[in-house]
């Protein structure tokens, strides 16, 4: 790779100058501590940090948290220039967006425990698409370290990690708009996770449902089961987000994330935001009832799965109303197990099409079969144009660790500055 020292601050006056295509990335070098990152200060906007009062532009490098031209002090750049103090631009953008009543920090997190399916989907990353369009500061991420209590195969979790955040982008999540990264790059919410433990009450964990959920039967409770409520609270009080959207199972343990903020803030004082929790709480149930999930993949509806393979499922597996014998009986919608719920989740916003489905199964003249049809049919018809934008990114996966790369540095500006406030509060000197 060329190494070229240049005053030149903007991606696009250093492409012309060496004569670079659009696309040819650029690596930019911290002169304090050397280390290299892809352009991120043309990315997030670090580029155009100026010193409000003599006008001069700050690099600033997000790992050694130096200014190459001003040094950084908790939230307050002081430009070494003129010696002006003021606030990070990251810091700046939360601020606005809090103040802001119309837009929220929304925040949520998917395991990188294998495929996709339509739980994740209409439980968690439809939402996330439509809060993007919200104009809401959104961050999303990859649980890579909330993996590792049911999954510890180091090949599996890298390569879901990025399957994961492909997904994300071929759900429809604009990197531009929303901050897409993996925990695992962000250290800030591990060391935030260790200091929210030592106000949380051990007992309240072990009672919690998520808890028992994971320490599957027979399997000991290890301290990572116990410590995943905590991390998930890191992971969400850490940016100050004021709305987690999930699916039910995941209430509980927003549910706690709450408690602990309150707790916190009674005792050191108003520290963290009260998040609330997103306004769908769905359940997708599997093909045989139960809630669909990665870890049953036979019984799941992948999000990668075609036409002939969902409907296979859904005629082998899927369960309908058990009382209906034979075609021309009338069913009943609500005793429908695993084919009925998906519809009326499906169809939310066209009570025609719900309406139909269940006065044709009453009246007996839809039968099963042509039902679980029709359902595979109007499924794939969703998941279809995202199964193209999917196959398109996976011939760009540099781009998509670029973006993650991003992602991680912008979600680090942002946790960081509480993870300070935190500090001071707790007396854990800066040094
Ligand atoms: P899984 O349970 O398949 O391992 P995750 O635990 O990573 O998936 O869940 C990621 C998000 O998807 C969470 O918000 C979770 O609540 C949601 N989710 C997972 N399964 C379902 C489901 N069957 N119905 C609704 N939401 C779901
Ligand atoms: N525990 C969540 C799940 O299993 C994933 C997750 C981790 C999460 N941290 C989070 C979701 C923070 C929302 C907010 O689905």
């Amino acid at each position: 790779m060329k190494t070229v020292s240049t005053p030149l601050f903007n991606a696009d006056e250093i492409r012309k100058v060496l004569h670079l295509r659009d696309n040819d990335s650029l690596r930019f070098f911290c002169q304090k501590c050397k280390v290299g990152t892809a352009g991120i200060y043309v990315n997030i906007k670090a580029i155009e940090r100026k010193c409000p009062s003599c006008k001069s532009t700050l690099m600033h490098c997000p790992v050694c948290r130096e200014c190459t031209s001003g040094t950084e002090k908790y939230k307050v750049i002081t430009c070494d220039k003129c010696s002006t103090d003021f606030i990070t631009d990251s810091t700046i953008e939360v601020l606005e967006v809090q103040n802001r009543e119309s837009k929220d920090i929304v925040l949520s997190g998917i395991r990188a425990t294998g495929e996709l399916h339509l739980g994740n989907y209409f439980g968690a990353i439809r939402q996330f698409v439509e809060y993007e369009k919200e104009n809401n500061l959104c961050m999303y991420f990859i649980a890579d370290w909330h993996t590792l209590t049911t999954c510890q195969d180091p090949k599996q979790i890298m390569l879901n990690s990025i399957a994961i955040a492909t997904d994300y982008l071929a759900a429809g999540i604009n990197p531009e708009r929303s901050i897409i990264y993996t925990q695992s790059s962000v250290p800030e919410i591990a060391e935030l996770a260790l200091y929210l433990s030592m106000v949380q009450n051990k007992n309240r964990l072990e009672d919690l449902p998520t808890v028992k959920d994971l320490v599957r039967s027979g399997e000991s409770m290890k301290m990572g089961h116990l410590f995943y409520p905590i991390l998930m609270a890191a992971d969400i009080l850490g940016p100050r987000a004021t709305v987690v959207p999930v699916g039910s199972d995941q209430i509980p343990n927003v549910e706690l994330a709450r408690e602990l903020a309150e707790k916190f803030n009674r005792q050191f004082g108003t520290t963290f935001v009260i998040p609330r929790i997103g306004k769908q709480h769905l359940k997708v149930p599997s093909l045989t009832g139960g809630k669909m999930g990665k870890s049953d993949e036979d019984s799941s509806v992948s999000l990668r799965d075609s036409l002939e393979i969902i409907s296979d499922k859904y005629l082998r597996l899927g369960i309908t109303d058990k009382g209906r014998k034979i075609r021309t009986d009338s069913g009943i919608p609500d005793n429908c197990v695993s084919v009925y719920p998906v519809y009326k989740i499906l169809y939310e916003n066209d009570q025609g099409l719900l309406n139909k489905v269940n006065t044709e199964c009453r009246s007996g003249v839809r039968g099963c079969r042509e039902c679980k049809l029709e359902l595979a049919k109007s499924i794939h018809e969703l998941i279809q144009p995202f199964q193209e934008r999917r196959l398109d990114l996976l011939k760009k996966q540099k781009y998509v660790k670029e973006v993650l790369h991003f992602g991680a540095m912008k979600a680090r500006e942002i946790i960081q500055p509480t993870l300070m406030e935190v500090r001071e509060k707790l007396g854990i000197m800066h040094v």
